[in-house]
């Protein structure tokens, strides 16, 4: 769709950026936090980037100070910060730690008293081990009740000063490279336990949200969901047809209950007639139903290009956690889809696709189907940065990422979608999970990498500074003049 000219950004736009506590905080056994999943499995051979992990991240947690500071000066609107349930509760359900509630109470309120609208993510991928010992975590309908104590507790504690909550992040990714292709804890290769996790992860999701409406009176929430919108390699067709089952099996498995509460119609029955279908107890749909989420989350990074894939054809191909370009592999279902090269996008560093226009069609695919108003919850470029003399950092590829997709996020307002805010990925350099500290995605260079902390020292980078106009301007900004 073209316009004679474009809408502007609302007044209220949400002009920010995010980070998860396991990425950044640190601090991983500091005032009485527990282990999480993700403190044991790092620490295992062979799972991450060079045997990386988030013992000391970026140290968010002893220098949130020194961070909320440089978001104050760049004139940021919005922060999302998420929470680490072992801080809360330090195995997961019991005892409550008290100077972990009293940290984030810290944080919300640096971020208020300079105007930074906290949004809270309540589970960002960081569930206390002492769950997984005790009953499996997310493959056990235990959790549903211990993760609604957790979440009630938060939004009790911060919801009278925080009104933009996010429940589950990437579910998609979580179960699916836990539970199919074993690269994230518990490590598992096993798609019969994924989809009754994934179910339970459903039913947890869509409790906390009821749970929120009760207590959050005048808030919103809303899950974050990792969308990459498919497209058919060319028009066979058959490779069409791939690309409807990469959307369905890929993303309406998942916002399909998040938004009305039912899992459509060809993957539950492909699932059935392979005995993968995860088992539905009565009162499990009429929950799912009731939870009615304020806006959708989108984490947007990449599209997938797909076509035809045989019962024999190709299944789990390799990922590029090392930057070298070039090496991630084709990856599939068998009789379903598989991904291959999209000719007209160039690629990152780890090989994601860059398809700004992929997002704004992300944007209408969502509000089309679900009539839901969006929060752009992630964005952003994984980039090799280099920091120069007099510590510049000239990511000029970083702002030509960011700006394009902003462009495309005005396209898409211009085309009637509701944007409620755009945070970007990330704030400061943090550790991207399997890709250890050289894969970084912040306005923020932080000095460490893989050998250690370094000093640690935060230094603006261009886009820092670039960002802080656009704020400013409410929109893009002509680079030339600034
Ligand atoms: C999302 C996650 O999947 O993408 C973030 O919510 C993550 O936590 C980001 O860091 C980028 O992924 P990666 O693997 O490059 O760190």
């Amino acid at each position: 769709m073209e316009h004679k000219q474009l809408k502007p950004f609302p007044e209220t736009f949400m002009w920010g950026s995010a980070s998860a506590a396991y990425q950044v905080e640190g601090a991983w056994d500091q005032d009485g936090k527990g282990p999480s999943v993700w403190d044991v499995y790092t620490k295992k051979e062979g799972t991450t980037f060079k045997g990386t992990n988030g013992d000391v991240a970026v140290d968010h947690y002893n220098r949130y100070k020194e961070d909320v500071q440089l978001m104050a000066e760049q004139g940021l609107k919005a922060y999302r910060f998420s929470i680490a349930w072992s801080r809360i509760y330090p195995e997961g359900s019991g005892q409550l730690n008290e100077a972990g509630l009293a940290f984030y109470d810290r944080l919300i309120d640096e971020l208020i008293k300079h105007n930074i609208e906290p949004i809270i993510t309540v589970y960002h991928w960081d569930v206390p081990q002492e769950l997984m010992n005790k009953y499996g975590a997310w493959e056990s309908r235990d959790i549903i009740e211990d993760f609604d104590k957790y979440c009630r507790t938060l939004f009790t504690r911060y919801g009278d000063r925080v009104k933009y909550w996010v429940s589950l992040n990437e579910q998609n990714v979580f179960v699916g490279l836990g539970y199919r292709s074993g690269i994230h804890p518990p490590g598992v290769k096993n798609l019969k336990r994924m989809y009754q996790a994934n179910h339970i992860a459903n039913l947890a999701n869509a409790k906390v949200i009821n749970s929120f409406h009760e207590i959050v009176k005048d808030g919103k929430i809303g899950p974050s969901f990792a969308y990459s919108p498919a497209y058919s390699s060319d028009s066979h067709p058959k490779n069409i047809l791939a690309a409807e089952n990469a959307e369905e099996f890929n993303s309406h498995w998942w916002m399909d209950i998040y938004a009305w509460g039912t899992y459509p119609q060809a993957a539950w029955s492909y699932l059935e007639e392979n005995g993968l279908a995860p088992t539905i107890e009565k009162g499990d749909m009429e929950l799912l139903k009731s939870a009615k989420p304020d806006f959708m989350g989108l984490n947007y990074y990449q599209t997938m290009t797909v076509e035809h894939n045989p019962l024999d054809g190709v299944g789990l191909g390799k990922i590029n956690t090392s930057g070298k370009k070039g090496t991630t592999e084709s990856t599939g279902v068998p009789g379903l889809f598989k991904t291959t090269n999209n000719p007209f996008l160039d690629a990152t560093d780890w090989d994601w696709a860059i398809d700004p226009i992929g997002l704004r069609i992300g944007l209408r695919r969502i509000v089309n189907r679900y009539q839901l108003p969006v929060l752009i919850t992630e964005n952003g470029l994984g980039a090799f940065d280099t920091l120069e003399e007099n510590d510049e950092v000239n990511d000029d590829y970083r702002i030509d990422y960011l700006e394009s997709h902003i462009k495309q996020i005005q396209g898409a307002i211009s085309d009637g979608v509701k944007v409620l805010g755009y945070c970007t990925w990330s704030y400061t350099d943090l550790l991207s999970w399997l890709n250890g500290y050289q894969k970084r995605y912040g306005f923020v260079y932080v000095d460490r990498d893989e050998d250690g902390p370094k000093d640690l020292r935060r230094i603006k980078k261009k886009s820092y500074f670039w960002y802080k106009d656009v704020m400013i301007a409410n929109g893009l900004v002509d680079r030339n003049n600034h």
